[in-house]
C-alpha cells in the first residue's frame, strides 16, 4: 500500500483527484458544521444535511455512502461517524467505511480519507486500520489483486508549514507507515502456506532485510546448530525433510555500550503435533505456528524504516514438527544448549522446545530485556479468548510497560501469573524437567518451562496463540499482532533511560531507575532529531 499525506482544507477536497473520498464526521466536527447548512462550502453543507436528516446517524461505526454527490470527481463519497474521539471510536469508523466501501466498488484503487481532527495517536491509529482493513494477500492468488487498494491520501486540515504542530504530525505519519510497512510484512509471511514459507524461505525473507542501514541477518543451519548443541531446537527438526533454520538479526541504531533487547520468535512453519500426531479438523492453520517469528520479521522490517536509536536484537528458530521414522518419539530424552535435559511427554509441545535453546542464545547479547513471541498453547485461547495476548513476565515493571503499549497501540495483553507451584507438574523421572505437565492452566505451564531457560534475565513471554490469526470465515488470515505493541514498547517505555533494574537487584536499584525515567525524552527516533 502506498500511503501519502496531504494536509488540505475540507473546501479543497472537491477538487482532489482520487475514486473515492471517505471523511471522518465526529460530533465535534459535526457541532463545528452546524452553521454550514446556509453558509459556507457545498461540502460541509452536505455533512451538516446529513446530520440533520439523520441519513448519517451520530453513533460511532455509522456511515453513508453517497454516489455523484455534489458532482465531485470522487465517487463514492462515505461519511462515517466517529461519534467521540478515542482510538476505538476511530477505528471502528475506519473499519466499517472500508467495509462498505469494498462491497459498493470493489474496484477502487485510489481512496483519500480526510480526518478533520487529527493528532500523533490518531494518525496512527487511523493508517493501522486502514492498512488492516485494505489488506489483500495476493502471493498464491494473484487474482486477488484486481480488488486491491493501491494507494490511500490521507488528509488533514493545514497547519503552518515548518511549526512544531506540522513536524509532530509528519513524524507521526512516518513512524505510522513504518508500523503498517512492518505489519504487512509480518501478515504476509503469516499467511503464506507452508510449502511456501519453509524454514529456508523465511530466513531468505530474513536476509531481505539485510538492506536497511544499521541492520545485519546472520543464517545458522544444522551444522552450526549442531555445534552450538542446541539439542533441544535439533530434535523437533529431525522429523521433517526441511532443513532447519536459526536466524539472528541485529538493529544497532545506538553504540555498542548500550545493552540490546531481545526478541525471540517461534518459528514453526508447520505443527502437525509430530508423532503426537494433531486430530485432521483445522491442522490447515498450523501453517499460522510462525506468526511470533514473522512478528519479530516485522518489527525489524519497521525498525529498517524508522532507524530509531536503540539496540535491538531478534532471534529465530524455524523448522517443520512432522512425523516420520526420524522424529523424536514420546518420552524420548534431549539435551538442551543450556545443559539441562528435557523429557518429551508430548511432541506437539514442540514450540517451547525450539524456544528455549533460542533463549540460551539470547544470553551472548548481555541483553536489558528478552522477550520471546510465540503461538505457544491452546489453553491460551481457552483462557484469553482472540482479543489479549497471554503475557508473562518475572519483572513488574516491564510486564506493565508492555500492558501500556498494547492499550495505546489497540493490541492488548493481559498478564497472567507465574508463581512457582505452577512448575510442579514439570517433574521427571528421567530429565531435569519434562515439556509438558497434565492439562490444566496449560499456557502457565509452559511459560513456567520457558521460565527456566531466562535465568535471572528480565523476561517477558507472550502467548499469541488466541491473537496471531483469525480463523475460518472471511477474514481467516495473520493479524501481524504483536507488531503494534512491540513497536509501541520499543520506541517509547523500551528506550535505554528506561532501563530496568535486573530480576536479581529489582528493589535496589528501582530508585535510580525512577529518576532516569523522570529524565525521559521524547521519542528519540532519527527522523526527528
Ligand atoms: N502451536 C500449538 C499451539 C496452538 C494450538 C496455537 C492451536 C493455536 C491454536 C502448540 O505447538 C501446541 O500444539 N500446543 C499444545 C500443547 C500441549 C500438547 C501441552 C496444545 O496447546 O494443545
Ligand atoms: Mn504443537
Ligand atoms: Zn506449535
Amino acid at each position: 500500500m502506498n500511503f501519502e499525506l496531504k494536509p488540505l482544507a475540507l473546501e479543497q477536497l472537491s477538487k482532489l483527484k482520487t475514486d473515492a473520498l471517505l471523511i471522518l464526521v465526529s460530533n465535534s466536527f459535526g457541532a463545528s458544521l452546524a452553521n454550514s447548512a446556509t453558509s459556507g462550502n457545498p461540502l460541509s453543507a452536505l455533512i451538516a444535511q446529513s446530520l440533520k436528516t439523520q441519513q448519517l446517524e451520530s453513533k460511532a461505526g455509522k456511515t453513508l455512502l453517497l454516489w455523484n454527490a455534489l458532482g465531485l470527481s470522487a465517487n463514492p463519497l462515505i461519511l462515517a461517524h466517529t461519534a467521540g474521539s478515542s482510538s476505538k471510536d476511530l477505528r471502528q469508523a475506519l473499519s466499517s467505511a472500508l467495509q462498505q466501501l469494498k462491497g459498493a466498488h470493489a474496484q477502487c484503487k485510489h481512496l483519500t480519507v480526510y480526518l478533520p481532527e487529527v493528532g500523533d495517536q490518531k494518525m496512527q491509529t487511523a493508517l493501522q486500520t486502514l492498512a488492516d482493513s485494505s489488506y489483500v494477500y495476493t502471493t498464491t492468488k494473484p487474482s486477488a489483486k484486481a480488488s486491491a487498494l493501491i494507494k490511500i491520501t490521507v488528509c488533514v486540515p493545514p497547519v503552518a508549514p515548518k511549526s512544531s504542530e506540522a513536524l509532530a504530525l509528519d513524524q507521526a505519519f512516518k513512524e505510522g507507515v513504518a508500523r503498517v510497512q512492518g505489519m504487512a510484512f509480518a501478515k504476509e509471511w503469516g499467511n503464506r502456506p507452508a510449502n511456501h514459507a519453509t524454514p529456508t524461505l523465511l530466513a531468505k525473507a530474513a536476509q531481505t532485510l539485510s538492506k536497511y542501514p544499521r541492520l545485519s541477518v546472520q543464517v545458522l543451519g544444522p551444522k552450526e546448530v549442531s555445534r552450538l548443541r542446541m539439542g533441544s531446537f535439533m530434535s523437533v527438526a529431525q522429523g521433517s525433510d526441511e532443513p532447519l533454520r536459526f536466524i539472528v538479526m541485529q538493529y544497532s541504531g545506538a553504540p555498542k555500550s548500550e545493552a540490546p533487547v531481545v526478541l525471540v520468535g517461534k518459528g514453526i512453519t508447520f505443527d502437525t503435533g509430530g508423532i503426537s500426531l494433531k486430530p485432521g479438523a483445522g491442522m490447515d492453520e498450523m501453517k499460522f505456528d510462525m506468526c511470533g517469528a514473522a512478528s519479530v520479521l516485522g518489527v525489524f522490517k519497521s525498525l529498517g524504516e524508522l532507524q530509531p536509536r536503540i539496540n535491538v536484537v531478534g532471534l529465530v528458530p524455524a523448522c517443520e514438527n512432522m512425523p516420520s521414522g526420524r522424529a523424536v518419539k514420546p518420552g524420548d530424552v534431549v539435551t538442551s544448549m543450556s545443559g539441562q535435559t528435557i523429557e518429551n511427554l508430548n511432541t506437539d509441545a514442540e514450540g517451547r522446545l525450539i524456544l528455549c535453546d533460542a533463549l540460551t542464545y539470547a544470553e551472548r547479547f548481555k541483553p536489558r530485556v528478552v522477550i520471546d513471541i510465540a503461538t505457544l498453547t491452546g489453553a491460551c485461547i481457552i483462557a484469553l479468548g482472540h482479543l489479549r495476548s497471554g503475557m508473562y513476565s518475572n519483572n513488574d515493571r516491564l510486564a506493565q510497560d508492555l500492558l501500556d503499549s498494547g492499550e495505546r497501540s489497540l493490541d492488548p495483553c493481559w498478564r497472567m501469573p507465574l508463581d512457582e507451584e505452577y512448575a510442579e507438574g514439570l517433574k521427571s523421572n528421567f530429565a531435569d524437567t519434562a515439556n509438558v505437565a497434565d492439562r490444566s492452566a496449560g499456557s502457565v505451564t509452559a511459560a513456567k518451562f520457558l521460565q527456566r531457560f531466562v535465568g535471572q534475565h528480565n523476561w517477558a513471554h507472550l502467548d499469541i496463540a488466541g491473537s496471531a490469526w483469525k480463523s475460518g470465515g472471511a477474514a481467516k488470515g495473520a493479524t501481524a499482532r504483536p507488531v503494534p505493541m512491540l513497536l509501541s514498547y520499543l520506541l517509547n517505555e523500551g528506550q535505554e533511560v528506561h532501563r530496568y533494574p535486573s530480576a536479581s537487584s529489582a528493589g535496589a536499584l528501582r530508585k535510580s531507575t525512577l529518576a532516569q525515567a523522570a529524565q525521559k525524552t521524547t521519542r528519540k527516533t532519527r527522523a526527528k532529531a
